[in-house]
């Protein structure tokens, strides 16, 4: 099969196109044909070094994508020959993952891609759906709530603001860079924007609020903006920290806690079998009925696999940099 490798960490030079063995399904596995490759901040810092060491010899990038199950392992119903499906955690703690023309897999981690979802969509579920929906979701939920989304048009920012709304937030604001973005969070469900590198964020918040502060964050900078929550939260607020653009992240003390905040730090590769089943659950039925917008900005072939890990670096685009395989 053709597929994109490396053996070392470093810059985008060092991803490899070429042939590998074709993967054979083993026991509680199966071979997905892909169709699409979802490409994620965490490829990029992953192949870097940034975030892990090169835990093995040779990795083919990437957790997300889709495709159709073309052959089964042992205990798997062979009834799932020719069935769609999208892929989560396919290169986490494992080597090969899915910027190739296959995978071999656990069965579990292959999840029917409803009817009306793409390929190309379905590569865009695995990282940035699933951790927005866990954020939204854990400690209480959002249901009732004020939450505001910073970073609201990034790949997670946008399905968040979407299943804020799905399940029920009293009010949405989302923080953006410009008007583009804030275009696309307001065509997701946001309220109200505010453009974070204009306007004085925490004053902007309590403005919209009627004073009262938001009870929820979806953060996707901690350290950029870990200092400011005490003056955008209720008493109380839960911060689900998802993401953060530097290492250190300070909060002042004496504010964050006369406030009471909680930050949920989580990574999407690690949920537990409830969380995961449970997000997945919600997700296919909203999928199902077509409730789910998505943001494919660019499609790549496989062979431009570098340039597309450099384009998901610079943040390039309004949403999702996918490959078809
Ligand atoms: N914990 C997890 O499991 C998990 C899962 C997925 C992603 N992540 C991490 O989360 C981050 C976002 O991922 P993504 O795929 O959504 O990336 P993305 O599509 O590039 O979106 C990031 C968005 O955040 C905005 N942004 C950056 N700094 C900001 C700040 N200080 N305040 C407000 N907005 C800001 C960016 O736009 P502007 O630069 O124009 O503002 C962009 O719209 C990455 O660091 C990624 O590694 C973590």
């Amino acid at each position: 099969m053709r597929a994109v490798w490396y053996e070392r960490n470093g810059g985008s030079e060092v991803l490899t196109l070429g042939e590998m063995p074709t993967p054979e399904p083993g026991p509680g596995e199966v071979l997905v044909r892909l169709a699409a490759s979802g490409v994620n901040p965490s490829d990029w810092k992953t192949r870097r070094g940034s975030t892990r060491p090169m835990a093995f010899p040779r990795v083919i990038p990437h957790s997300d994508g889709a495709g159709v199950i073309e052959a089964v392992g042992e205990g798997v119903a062979r009834g799932r020959i020719g069935e769609r499906v999208w892929i989560w955690n396919g290169q986490w703690k494992r080597p090969f993952g899915t910027a190739a023309e296959y995978i071999a897999l656990p069965a579990a981690q292959a999840v029917p891609l409803p009817e009306g979802t793409s390929f190309e969509e379905g590569a865009c579920l695995g990282i940035p759906a699933l951790t927005a929906l866990h954020a939204v979701a854990t400690d209480g939920g959002v249901t009732g709530r004020r939450v505001l989304v910073t970073g609201g048009a990034g790949a997670v920012g946008h399905y968040a603001i979407q299943f804020a709304r799905l399940l029920g937030a009293a009010q949405i604001l989302a923080t953006v860079s410009g008007e583009a973005k804030a275009a696309h969070a307001m065509a997701a469900g946001a309220d109200a924007t505010i453009n974070y590198r204009r306007e004085e964020v925490p004053a902007r918040v309590m403005e919209l609020t009627g004073g009262r502060g938001v009870d929820r964050v979806v953060e996707v900078d901690l350290a950029g903006n870990g200092p400011m929550l005490h003056r955008l939260c209720a008493y109380g607020a839960v911060v689900a920290g998802y993401g953060s653009n530097t290492q250190e992240a300070v909060f002042p003390f004496s504010p964050t806690i006369q406030k009471g905040i909680a930050v949920r730090f989580f990574i999407v590769y690690e949920l537990d079998a409830a969380q995961r089943a449970a997000a997945i659950g919600a997700l296919q039925a909203w999928l199902a009925r077509g409730l789910v917008r998505h943001a494919v900005a660019a499609r790549l072939p496989l062979a431009e696999c570098a340039r597309a890990h450099d384009e998901v670096e610079q943040g390039r685009h309004i949403g999702n940099v996918v490959l078809a395989c």
